[in-house]
């Protein structure tokens, strides 16, 4: 059986005492196999919560990746320093980082090849605006950065490619794709993905749903054929709801 994937983005949340807290309450009620949880905390909780977390087999990892390994590049953090603490994965590509940081799919392009070589995993965050869909633009927008993102990558890495399809509409604003749009245009992502690799390796990427999910719609998005798991925000920053969430996903067979 596969159980689904948990993603939690804390975004800008918590400091290290907040996020050894929430794990502290957390961990007596996860990790025992049931589950397959990835976090992505802050910067600097990251040291704490790998310390912390990867015993009970919860996957660590940043929000953002430096595209360089090193150099005169001040602010950035790079996958090596990443993988020094234990950090297994990151973020890519979100898309409060594509509007509010202008990160391109070419730098997106290389922080996966960054992250694939060094033996991490990326997780690679694409979805349409409103307008985009509205002027039936989604598949295109999603082939882009689908196609420039992927671009090059070597198949040998494909096991470490995970897609999170989150619809910019949908992100913190509580209007979650109805699970039938959320399957459709999962389906979409997939054929996508099978131009790219073929139909074989595009069936070993995970694509997970990302926007608004809760503990009220994540079972019925979980039980989409294409859904291989979720992207949680605001839901995953509260024990309370983010174990109903986890919860939930135990109860899904697929
Ligand atoms: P949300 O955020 O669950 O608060 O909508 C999801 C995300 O941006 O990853």
């Amino acid at each position: 059986m596969v159980f689904p994937l948990i993603v939690a983005n804390w975004k800008l949340h918590k400091n290290k005492q907040e996020a050894a807290h929430f794990l502290s309450e957390l961990l007596p009620h996860v990790g025992h196999g049931q589950e397959h949880l990835y976090l992505a905390p802050s910067f600097t909780s990251l040291d704490v919560a790998a310390q912390i977390s990867i015993p009970h087999g919860i996957k660590i990892g940043a929000q953002n990746v430096s595209e360089h390994l090193e150099g005169a590049f001040t602010g950035e953090v790079s996958v090596a320093m990443l993988k020094e603490i234990g950090v297994s994965f990151s973020l890519v590509g979100h898309s409060e980082r594509r509007a509010h940081y202008h990160e391109t799919n070419k730098a997106i392009r290389q922080k996966i090849q960054q992250l694939t070589t060094h033996g991490l995993t990326a997780i690679l965050c694409v979805g349409e605006t409103h307008l985009h869909r509205t002027s039936n633009m989604t598949q295109k927008i999603l082939s882009e950065q689908l196609q420039e993102g992927l671009k090059g990558l070597d198949p040998e890495f494909i096991d470490q490619i995970i897609i999170a399809y989150e619809p910019v509409w949908a992100i913190g604003t509580g209007h979650t794709a109805t699970a039938d749009m959320a399957q459709e245009t999962h389906f979409m992502c997939r054929e996508i993905l099978k131009e790219l690799f073929g139909e074989n390796l595009c069936k070993k990427i995970p694509i997970l749903y990302g926007g608004s999910v809760n503990e009220n719609n994540v079972k019925e998005l979980l039980s989409q054929p294409d859904i291989n798991g979720v992207l949680v925000g605001g839901a995953s920053l509260h024990v309370s709801s983010f174990l109903k969430i986890i919860k939930h996903s135990r109860e899904i067979h697929k």
